[in-house]
């Protein structure tokens, strides 16, 4: 009975999540992509559905269905992802920006507007690549910036790149992935470093994690 009074843990909050990967074009036919399935942050789009927050999620191309009570808004390269992500805090002020999104660093510069063609067995195509725009860092860097959460994938060094990685994109909260098994998977282990260290909350499903996480989060917004 008491349960039924108390408000949600994100209620009246206003959540901007990326997930999945981007898709960075080499010709109309083909292009850049990663292994990002986007069930981690879909799956955090939902629980912050579920803790009473208003969420809007930029998504990548996934195979995933639409989470309930979530807007979303799908791209398909990182520079669109940040264009999107940027109209999404100009139309609402927005309380978090949680990057689950696995964004290319780099689109190929020399991109062909045609199919390119296969011509001699010695000629291959040149690629040529320029770096995309760091979301996750641009909004951190933003005047009233909301409360940033980033994740790490790292294959190596977690706990240490881990801690590096928060500082260096000036972000309250990183979440890293343990080991390198993640993508794709439904199950999943995570670690967060804040300010005070690490802690991790253990593998499990990836909608129990997305839970615990979202819990993780409302408990900083508060203090
Ligand atoms: N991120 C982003 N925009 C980018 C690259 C990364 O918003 N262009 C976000 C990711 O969504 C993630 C965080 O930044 O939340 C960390 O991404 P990661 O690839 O681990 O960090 P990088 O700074 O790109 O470092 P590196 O790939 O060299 O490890
Ligand atoms: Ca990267």
């Amino acid at each position: 009975i008491i349960a039924s009074f108390q408000s949600k843990s994100l209620a009246g909050k206003h959540v901007l999540i990326t997930a999945g990967p981007t898709f960075e074009p080499i010709d109309p036919v083909r292009g850049i992509t990663n292994l990002s399935s986007g069930k981690m942050g879909y799956a955090i789009a939902q629980a912050a559905w579920e803790a009473g927050a208003k969420v809007t999620l930029i998504s990548g191309p996934t195979a995933l269905a639409q989470p309930y009570g979530v807007q979303r808004v799908n791209v398909q390269t990182a520079q669109q992802m940040h264009d999107a992500v940027m109209s999404a805090l100009k139309a609402q002020v927005q309380d978090v920006f949680i990057a689950v999104a696995a964004v290319a660093d780099w689109r190929v510069a020399n991109a062909s507007d045609q199919k390119i063609k296969k011509t001699s067995d010695s000629d291959t195509p040149q690629l040529e690549f320029a770096q995309n725009p760091d979301i996750l860092a641009l909004v951190a860097a933003l005047p009233n910036a909301p409360y940033c959460v980033g994740f790490a994938a790292e294959s190596e060094n977690l706990l240490q790149y881990g801690a590096a990685k928060r500082i260096k994109k000036n972000i309250p909260l990183l979440v890293g992935n343990i080991g390198h098994h993640t993508f794709g998977k439904d199950d999943n282990e995570l670690v967060l470093f804040d300010a005070h260290g690490h802690a991790e909350l253990g593998r499990a499903d990836k909608q129990t994690l997305a839970t615990k996480l979202v819990s993780e989060l409302a408990i900083r917004l508060k203090n």
